[in-house]
């Protein structure tokens, strides 16, 4: 009897042990256990593949590989200081991509960073974490038919993703900063409010919003669906450490599953035809490095796309399924027409923002190992403002209103809390952009950077609101709670200025959030215009999905991460159920 109890005990303890070393983190693809079968691969370990993946993966009898191009992120303690957002996060896990000359740029190419490493982008983002209004995601449910996509039914994914964690460090009151019914508190990524504060800046914005004077109100909670007004920021960090997608869903639990297999530093270059069968059952998976050989990997059931808003259309491109026209120009074979992939990206563009005060990094990096708290748990201002142009405003007199309905922002005022003592200053970011880009393939070699054009400013409307924003924030700061206080880098004021003159300044600082969506969309079944069908199947093909940023037809009127991991959740069941 003891000595069985013991064998048994032994035999616990051996498995701990061996599935200790042996997490299934893969560093090469050859490194992949030989003949394994997999149920589905699914391609990028951004917030889609790892949300998916994780999902996936919580059937035992499911087998999952997950492959990510760049690395792993685990023990990378500069990838989990918040404050290391956005310039001390090294380039080595950044794509490096540049946009094509920007025509509504003043001709300008300008940088478009993606995170290159399991988590993705939410692995070097800013973690500003807003949902956008609930009207966003009901355009959704309009656009494809699916009262699945609503903000109502998606409820339950919002708060099966959240993990609520209040203010890092624990001292200080955050009653009155945020809407407890709004959030999520038994999820995966955790979501909290700032560790300091009320600072001198949020006081004075708070009494500027709140005087009932004011044309400002103040808003308890940016993630209600409502966004409209001065609300605090929310981040998709806690306990003193970014979130990130891979944090999130790939913890050492998950990565010990047997069914799941994980293998980084590897690169897609096309998603192939299965079997001679038919030409459209797309479930092999092809990956390679510049000059070596190709090797492929083919999934039982299904391949879910997930590299992105620039990755996907990437792989279908690469893969000869996109307009018959492009393709033809750089010589990649036909294998399916569908005009829209790479299409209609939908970006937010940003006026220029001051760079934020210099923390005495030692000291902060000091205390952030000790306590995981201080100026380092912390990356961006502590408010934001959301506003809607007025219905008589010159952009949406000429060019009518593009918003998802009346909670809907328009302009996003990104105001700086941190750029140094008594001063104010901010950006405002559009929310609601009518101008639509592209992304293309230079070539047949998917190993050639894609073609990123943001169509920026291509679109009238878009420099119109611009101007309306800059006059809010104006407005805003105008308020006498900012006695005292001094303005830096807040655009020049349209109405002193010729309107070229203003225009042409304008079109030389305009910047990115980099939020991009849209290059993969989604619409009805059936529909010939878009690229996947509302349960994200790619049309006319089988076995291929798309999960990921690409599929949102418009971008959310928030910064888009939240919106992707509510996707990623219900997609995940949808392939659960084989739907
Ligand atoms: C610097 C920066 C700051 C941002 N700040 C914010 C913010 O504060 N708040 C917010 O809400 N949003 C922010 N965003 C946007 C947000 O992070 C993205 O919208 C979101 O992460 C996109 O998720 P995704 O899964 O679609 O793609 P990604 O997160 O980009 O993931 C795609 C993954 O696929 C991998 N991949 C791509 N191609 C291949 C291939 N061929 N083979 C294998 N793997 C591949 C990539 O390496 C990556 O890991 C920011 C983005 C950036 C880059
Ligand atoms: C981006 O550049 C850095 C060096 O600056 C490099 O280490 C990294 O590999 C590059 N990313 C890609 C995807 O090539
Ligand atoms: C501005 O400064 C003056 C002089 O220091 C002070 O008297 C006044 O109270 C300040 N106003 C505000 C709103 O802080
Ligand atoms: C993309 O934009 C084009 C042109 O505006 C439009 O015809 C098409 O229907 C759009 N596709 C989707 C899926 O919205």
């Amino acid at each position: 009897m003891k000595s069985t109890f013991a064998t048994l005990l032994s035999f616990v303890l051996l498995t701990v042990h061996v599935a200790n070393v042996s997490a299934t983190v893969y560093q090469t693809f050859d490194a992949l256990p030989q003949n394994k079968q997999f149920d589905y691969i699914v391609v990028g370990g951004g917030i889609g593949g790892s949300v998916v993946a994780s999902r996936l993966s919580e059937n035992l009898f499911t087998s999952v590989l997950l492959i990510e191009a760049g690395p792993d992120d685990e023990n990378e303690e500069d990838l989990a200081i918040p404050g290391n957002y956005p310039n001390s996060i090294p380039r080595r896990f950044h794509w490096n991509f540049t946009t094509t000359p920007q025509e509504g740029l003043g001709g300008r190419s300008i940088d478009y960073d993606r995170g290159y490493v399991l988590g993705g982008s939410t692995s070097v983002n800013g973690m500003v974490y807003t949902r956008g209004a609930a009207e966003d995601y009901d355009r959704w449910a309009k656009v494809t038919g699916d009262l699945g996509w609503t903000w109502a039914l998606l409820w339950p994914y919002t708060i099966k993703h959240e993990k609520f964690t209040g203010a890092t460090g624990g001292e200080r009151s955050i009653a009155g900063q945020y809407n407890p019914l709004s959030h999520g508190y038994f999820g995966k990524s955790k979501v909290g409010l700032p560790w300091s504060g009320p600072t001198e800046f949020d006081n004075r914005a708070m009494a500027a919003a709140k005087d009932p004077k004011s044309e400002f109100k103040f808003n308890l909670d940016l993630n209600s669906g409502n966004p409209l007004g001065l609300t605090w920021t929310q981040s998709m960090s806690g306990d003193g450490e970014r979130s990130s997608a891979s944090k999130a869903y790939l913890t050492p639990d998950v990565r010990r599953r047997p069914n799941l297999h994980v293998v980084v530093n590897t690169q897609v270059t096309r998603v192939l035809a299965t079997g001679q069968a038919s030409k459209k059952d797309i479930r092999t998976v092809e990956v390679g490095t510049p000059n070596g050989p190709r090797k492929t990997v083919t999934a039982m059931q299904e391949v879910i796309l997930s590299a992105g808003t620039i990755g996907t259309p990437q792989i279908l491109l690469n893969s000869g399924i996109g307009d018959s026209a492009e393709l033809n120009a750089v010589g990649v074979p036909v294998v399916h027409q569908l005009k829209d992939v790479g299409k209609n990206l939908s970006d937010h563009i940003s006026t220029d923002r001051p760079d934020p005060a210099p923390v005495d990094r030692d000291a902060a990096l000091a205390q952030w190992r000790a306590s995981r708290t201080g100026p380092l748990t912390e990356a961006v201002g502590h408010t934001v403002m959301w506003s809607r142009l007025d219905k008589n405003s010159d952009a949406i007199k000429a060019h009518g209103d593009p918003s998802s309905g009346a909670n809907a922002p328009h302009i996003e005022l990104f105001l700086l809390s941190n750029i140094g003592n008594q001063m104010y200053g901010g950006a405002a970011v559009l929310m609601t952009p009518q101008s639509r880009g592209t992304v293309k393939i230079a070539s047949s070699n998917p190993f050639d950077k894609p073609l990123i054009d943001l169509g920026f400013l291509t679109h009238p409307f878009d420099i119109l609101a611009l101007k309306d924003g800059i006059r809010t924030m104006k407005r805003f700061f105008a308020h006498s709670a900012w006695a005292n206080y001094t303005a830096t880098n807040v655009s020049p004021d349209p109405d002193a200025m010729g309107e070229g003159e203003w225009e042409g300044f304008t079109r030389s600082v305009g910047g990115t959030t980099l939020h991009a969506v849209g290059t993969c969309s989604m619409s009805k079944k059936g529909a010939s215009n878009g690229v996947v069908d509302p349960n994200l199947k790619v049309k006319g093909l089988k076995g291929l999905r798309i999960v990921d940023g690409s599929v949102i037809p418009f971008v959310p009127t928030g910064h888009s991460m939240a919106a992707i991991y509510i996707l990623s959740e219900r997609a995940s069941d949808l392939i659960k159920w084989r739907l």
